[in-house]
């Protein structure tokens, strides 16, 4: 049944589509298994469930202005797979597995693929998990591949509107040495917490600050941060930082637009030197941020109650590479025949 577009939110909407699934076991993947299920049948001592030994990517597939497919930069979100596997000790498709599954499910999911006058997209979840049961603490030689795709709506049904933050000094996502530098389940469970409170307490996003100074800032919510000063746009740089594909496509596009990208330690104290804030990332390309509260130096910063002219401009012009209106000059869509 075809979805009613109009009432599409970010989230999983079930369309009775096909996904697919790998196996690696005996040092070889499976042939693709294609199956409607949404469940998978994993053994309740397995790698995945006990020591969360899992890796995702998330990615989207566009229908443009011109009807042609468009998947985005799935070949970067395979790099950013494969570094997790390696962190998490799984086994990890190739390259071309990886690009082909992506384009497949997006083909198989043609119906359930938004208009192009609806700005909602098809987004493309892989999924990597450690089957092998095992009690003993150690990487495992068995996993299962997933890959299915859910029609989501866009972020800003009513343009793109900013939201408030709070500046996390409590709770730590990752670590310099951890995990949060590749796309992991424990990253996103380390910092549930902190987003609830914040959620409870009014805020919408909260920005992280290292775990070693809790000075600098890391990330917001589950998007990179990002930030405009004149002619530069300022991101924070850091080895627990997740390295955003939205980011560095964001930084390409800021530089051909003339402005000076700087990669570096964000103070929390410049939050008040910068002309406009967001958050970036798959899910709404830019988020930005009306305001940031500090509870600990019991201050906020107010940025606008509408999206900054920077932001809206660096925002279209992504979008417009993704919806066909743009030359994709770069190559980052693989077009889905
Ligand atoms: C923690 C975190 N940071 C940043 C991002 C943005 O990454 P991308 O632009 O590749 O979606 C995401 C979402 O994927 C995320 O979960």
């Amino acid at each position: 049944m075809e979805p009613n577009w109009d009432e599409l939110n970010f989230d999983f909407n079930a369309t009775g589509g096909e996904n697919l699934r790998y196996y690696f076991r005996d040092g070889a993947w499976s042939d693709a298994e294609y199956t409607t299920s949404e469940y998978i049948p994993v053994h309740m001592c397995a790698a995945c469930l006990n020591y969360g030994l899992q890796a995702f990517e998330g990615l989207k597939a566009f229908r443009g202005v011109d009807g042609r497919v468009r998947l985005f930069r799935p070949h970067a979100h395979y790099a950013r797979m494969a570094a997790g596997a390696r962190k998490l000790c799984l086994p990890m498709p190739s390259e071309q597995m990886f690009v082909d599954a992506c384009v497949d499910i997006v083909r198989r999911n043609l119906a359930f693929l938004p208009p192009y006058e609806s700005r909602a997209a098809l987004y493309v979840r892989p999924v990597l998990f450690g089957t092998k049961p095992c009690l003993t603490v150690r990487g495992s030689n068995e996993a299962g591949f997933c890959v299915f795709a859910t029609p989501v709506g866009p972020y800003f049904k009513e343009g793109i509107h900013p939201i408030n933050a709070i500046v996390n000094r409590n709770q730590d996502r990752s670590a310099p040495l951890g995990t949060g530098d590749v796309k992991v389940g424990g990253n996103y469970a380390s910092s549930m917490l902190s987003c609830e409170e914040a959620h409870a307490q009014g805020f919408k996003a909260v920005l992280y600050t290292e775990s070693i100074e809790h000075r600098y800032i890391e990330e917001c919510g589950a998007a990179n941060f990002i930030a405009i000063r004149g002619k530069r746009y300022i991101t924070p740089k850091s080895p627990s930082i997740l390295p955003s594909i939205t980011n560095a496509s964001l930084r390409q596009i800021a530089m051909d637009k003339g402005f000076t990208v700087e990669e570096r330690q964000v103070d929390v104290a410049e939050l008040d030197s910068f002309d406009e804030c967001g958050a970036c990332g798959t899910g709404a390309i830019i988020t930005p941020l009306g305001n940031v509260y500090d509870p600990d130096m019991g201050k906020t910063i107010h940025y606008g109650d509408d999206v900054g002219p920077v932001l809206l401009d660096l925002y279209h012009s992504l979008q417009d590479i993704q919806y066909g209106r743009a030359e994709d000059k770069y190559g980052w869509c693989i077009i889905v025949e």
